[in-house]
């Protein structure tokens, strides 16, 4: 079992990024610890760190850190507690934790206000833990928090059904479980028959692989003629067009993500009005302390039991040690993985 090391001096191995670009631009090297922590706030020795889509994004230049955080790139660790600041009460020295960063988590340690850290379910691995936080506090705030006035339009009504884009992605494959444990049917688009296999043994109802069949819109309509009543969208432009086609009327239209490009071309907004769709787009980095501190224990409250359970499965796909950083990034922009990559910080 991996040690808790208290850090004895300044400075700290991290993955480096010496400009934004290529993953060949990333290495493991020397930096400096991490200030603090401040009040508030904890410095967690890292075990493993989650690799997301916003890193690749960020390494290229497009997606900055919020002011004021660290510029390593990493959204979310697991680890033990190694220092406490001042007034931070929710946490002690050794406890196994893991966390949601604004930046920071592919590093030796890593700090965060306590707020957005959670304890770590007893019969969890450190690894398992690293994979939740990003994709799932993404899936479920998207669901239970963004998507305003969805819930309450769910409320009585029978038969209701999702679509969820790039479904074995690591975001796709939460909210294939949090959308059937709102007693939905979810269908999903994947770039394979393996990926939409992935997807049906997670629970989705059915799936189209939209490189056999680029006209998925047609397939999805043979099972659900008047439209799906929400789509969780992380393609977007790509798939305007099919996507309006596919809502029900008064349905929910939810973007977090243009892996498919962000500029509309000849599309009929038209399709909004008759339809009276409701329309939401959100990003979680650049959320306020206080929004994220109440996601964080909403869910640690709702959500982490169903993983103590065993009602919900942690996806991943590939551990790679930290030195490897450039082939994890790899993996994930070649669209290999299925569900989550995972760096292992100290081993
Ligand atoms: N808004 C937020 O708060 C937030 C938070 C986290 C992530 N995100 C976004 O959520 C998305 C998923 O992130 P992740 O970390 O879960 O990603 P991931 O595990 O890397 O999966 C992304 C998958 O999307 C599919 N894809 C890529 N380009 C596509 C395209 N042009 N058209 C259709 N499908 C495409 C690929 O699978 P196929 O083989 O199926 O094509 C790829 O494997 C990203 O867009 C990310 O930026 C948003």
């Amino acid at each position: 079992m991996t040690q808790l090391r208290v850090p004895t001096s300044s400075k700290m191995n991290a993955v480096l990024l010496s400009e934004y670009g290529g993953s060949e631009n990333l290495s493991w090297g020397e930096t400096d610890l991490p200030l603090g922590p401040k009040d508030g706030h904890i410095m967690i020795q890292v075990i493993a760190a989650g690799v997301n889509r916003p890193d690749i994004i960020q390494r290229k230049g497009d997606y900055p850190p919020p002011t004021g955080e660290s510029e390593i790139l990493g959204l979310e660790v697991s680890g033990y507690v190694v220092k406490c600041g001042n007034n931070s009460s929710k946490f002690k020295i050794g406890d196994r934790v893991f966390a949601l960063l604004p930046g920071g988590g592919y590093a030796q340690y890593a700090t965060v206000d306590e707020r957005l850290a959670m304890a770590i379910p007893q019969n969890m691995e450190f690894k398992t833990a690293t994979a939740i936080p990003e994709n799932w506090l993404t899936g479920f705030q998207l669901l239970h928090l963004e998507a305003k006035g969805f819930l309450d339009y769910l409320k009585g009504k029978q038969d209701t059904s999702a679509l969820v884009h790039a479904g074995a992605s690591g975001v796709g494959t939460a909210l294939i479980q949090l959308t059937r444990d709102l007693g939905m049917k979810c269908y999903v688009t994947a770039g394979s028959a393996e990926k939409i296999d992935y997807c049906l043994a997670l629970g989705a109802t059915s799936g189209t692989n939209y490189k056999m069949h680029p006209k998925w819109d047609e397939e999805l309509a043979h099972h659900e003629p008047k439209g799906v009543d929400i789509i969780l969208d992380s393609v977007g432009a790509s798939y305007f067009g099919q996507n309006m086609k596919s809502l029900k009327t008064d349905g929910y239209y939810v973007l977090y993500g243009t892996l498919g490009g962000s500029k509309l071309d000849g599309e009929n907004l038209g399709w909004i009005l008759r339809k009276r769709l409701n329309v939401f787009g959100s990003t979680l980095k650049s959320r306020s302390m206080g929004y994220k501190s109440s996601l964080v224990n909403k869910f640690e409250h709702e959500v982490v039991p169903k993983f103590e359970s065993g009602q919900f499965k942690v996806s991943i796909y590939e551990e790679f040690s930290a030195v490897d950083v450039k082939k994890a990034h790899d993996m994930m922009e070649s669209n290999k993985n299925m569900g989550k990559i995972v760096l292992a910080i100290t081993e």
